[in-house]
């Protein structure tokens, strides 16, 4: 099975295409719902957060966990695989989602200007500034958080009227920094439950970037370059659901709006 990780809905977004792309192959699902957002947390709690759901995917036989959480991206990753991985479990494998992203936005953009919308620890982490930079470094990468995005899907509002203010707000104050910007990635896997709202409040010549199609693309290119990795993925087409919420079938609620059919989740423990 392949392991999909968010601190909650979000990583949904980016399941969709990977159960797509690969319909044959086995998912499990963990959304940390109970302690999201992570987005405001520090460094060192959503590493151990992050660690946790690592874990107990692994625990679960996946060799291969995909960490569908910029916020978990930007501050957990890369100790996870230098530091914790080596002894953890070395077969094994975490990959995630800033660096596909970073590699793709090039084809993206003709200005090189690049906005990132994002939780204010991706923001403050830089990671996009930095990995798009290293690509491109022709690049200029303007970054700004909203923070209110990611509470508003977790408690079920990404539909409401409401939310139209706070996406216009993120937005304007994005496009405000550089008039430039023809390419606005979306860098947290909340975002895209949020699409419709976004893509109306963007003037139509900027492109909005979801990461799922993206995600997918690069992952099925790393399952062609590692065979030994994709020839232990178990391949029956099923994803089971699980949430650290107590309510699952409230989870499983929500998820299936998102994914758009029923789905059933169980509640898991972390900690
Ligand atoms: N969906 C996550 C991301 O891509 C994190 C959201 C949060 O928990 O703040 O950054």
């Amino acid at each position: 099975m392949i392991g999909v990780f968010d601190s909650g809905y979000g990583g949904l977004s980016v399941l969709a295409d990977l159960q797509q792309a690969m319909p044959d192959v086995d998912f499990v699902y963990l959304g940390d719902n109970a302690r999201a957002p992570y987005g405001t947390r520090s460094f060192d709690t959503v590493y151990r957060f992050t660690l946790e759901a690592v874990r107990k995917l692994f625990d679960m036989g996946c060799p291969l966990v995909v960490l569908a959480c910029n916020t978990a991206s930007a501050k957990a990753l890369r100790s996870i695989q230098q530091r914790d991985l080596p002894h953890l479990a070395p077969d094994r494998r975490v990959l995630g989602v800033i660096r596909p992203t970073a590699e793709a936005v090039g084809a993206l953009s003709r200005t090189g200007v690049v906005g990132v919308l994002g939780t204010p620890g991706t923001v403050a982490s830089g990671s996009y500034d930095i990995e798009i930079t290293k690509l491109h470094p022709d690049f200029r990468v303007v970054a700004e958080a909203a923070p209110m995005w990611v509470p508003i899907v977790e408690q079920g509002f990404a539909a409401s009227d409401g939310a139209d203010w706070f996406v216009r707000e993120a937005t304007q104050r994005l496009l405000a920094r550089d008039s430039r910007i023809d390419t606005i990635i979306l860098g947290c896997t909340h975002y895209p439950l949020l699409y419709n709202k976004i893509r109306e409040a963007v003037p139509q010549h900027i492109s909005v970037v979801c990461q799922g199609p993206i995600v997918a693309a690069s992952l099925l290119d790393y399952l062609h370059r590692h065979p030994e990795m994709d020839a232990r993925l178990s391949r029956g087409g099923s994803t089971r659901y699980f949430t650290t919420s107590d309510d699952a079938s409230g989870f499983a609620r929500q998820a299936g709006i998102f994914l758009g059919r029923d789905i059933s989740a169980e509640t898991l423990r972390l900690s």
